[in-house]
């Protein structure tokens, strides 16, 4: 079933790592929807996977000179989605007018390709690290999730789990206290002070240490950590981005980021993530509601809930309903 959400639409959704669109047309669910992506010389494109003619989908289909063509009857519709051939046309006969593809917005950014169901292609937010020199970048993901991206997305920005959840990995039993922090809304930035976390070995040196965790809420589904190690100022990012699969699954993505060399595998380093984030799925999978609750009067907040809490009234701001309550 389409999700039917105005916001989320005009939204830049993540819709899959680069490397998955290759030569060939990809399909891929987004809010319920089939999209078709593909490559043209002038970068990626994305079309509702839907011939106008007789409903096919596109992505069966090929590229052929910048076109995406039909596997049904080859009609060609060129990167704007119009109709250049339709090889059924007796000569001279003009081609129909409606005889157009449904075109999204589309970019590739970041290592990855975003999708803009309005059509539109508003500015993508900042992530300065995957650009910048000397970061160490590391795409993760997918991970396959059975609940709505609210729910994981807040897990991610949830500080007060990681001694729970992740004990032993993130934190430790005795240090689950969290310090009072506050919350920043700035122009089109909200994210947290810096908090500490005890953590058994953060950087993989075997050392406990504190380090120091920001969040920011970057766009509805998309947001990001840093934590920090104050004696060295090394850190380390996990931007997270989720894809909005249909009413009930959603794919995870990331980006790892490092400030500092680590001896570690890219292969290693994923591995390490995956197991954190086993940890966090079946909680995540069995919350109830499914939805987030954007009420702050439904379910009870602690004052270490900050970032949540932040994030549920940034929501409710821009008016998302899909996956919230
Ligand atoms: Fe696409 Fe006929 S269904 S060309
Ligand atoms: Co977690």
């Amino acid at each position: 079933m389409m999700v039917d959400d105005k916001v989320l639409r005009e939204e830049w959704l993540v819709a899959c790592p680069s490397t998955e669109v290759g030569e060939k047309p990809v399909q891929i669910m987004l809010m319920g929807e089939r999209v078709v992506i593909f490559r043209t010389s002038e970068g990626v494109r994305a079309f509702k996977d839907l011939c106008i003619h007789r409903g096919a989908a596109l992505s069966l289909g090929e590229v052929k000179h910048d076109c995406l063509v039909c596997p049904y009857h080859a009609w060609e519709f060129d990167a704007n989605g119009d109709c250049v051939s339709i090889p059924q046309l007796p000569k001279g006969r003009a081609i129909p007018k409606k005889a157009k593809a449904i075109k999204y917005g589309c970019v590739e950014k970041y290592g990855y390709i975003w999708v803009n169901l309005a059509g539109n292609e508003p500015e993508l937010f900042p992530y300065p690290e995957f650009e910048a020199e000397g970061y160490r970048n590391i795409i993760w993901g997918p991970q396959e999730v059975e609940a709505k991206p609210p729910r994981i997305i807040e897990n991610f920005l949830d500080v007060g789990h990681l001694a729970v959840v992740h004990m032993g990995a993130l934190g430790v039993s005795s240090h689950r206290e969290i310090a009072d922090y506050d919350v920043h809304w700035e122009d089109d930035r909200i994210y947290s002070d810096e908090i500490p976390i005890y953590q058994p070995d953060p950087d993989g040196t075997g050392q406990a240490k504190t380090v120091y965790y920001t969040y920011e809420i970057l766009r509805p589904f998309t947001v990001r950590f840093t934590k920090k190690d104050k004696e060295t100022d090394q850190y380390f990012s996990i931007l997270l981005s989720i894809r909005p699969v249909d009413e009930n699954k959603s794919i995870a993505y990331g980006i790892l980021s490092y400030s500092y060399q680590t001896e570690n595998s890219d292969e290693e380093i994923i591995a390490y993530q995956n197991a954190i984030f086993a940890q966090d799925k079946p909680v995540v999978e069995n919350q109830k509601p499914e939805e987030l609750p954007l009420d702050l009067q439904i379910e009870l907040s602690l004052v270490c809930d900050r970032v949540s809490i932040a994030y549920r009234q940034y929501l409710k701001k821009l008016g998302v309903q899909f996956g919230t309550v």
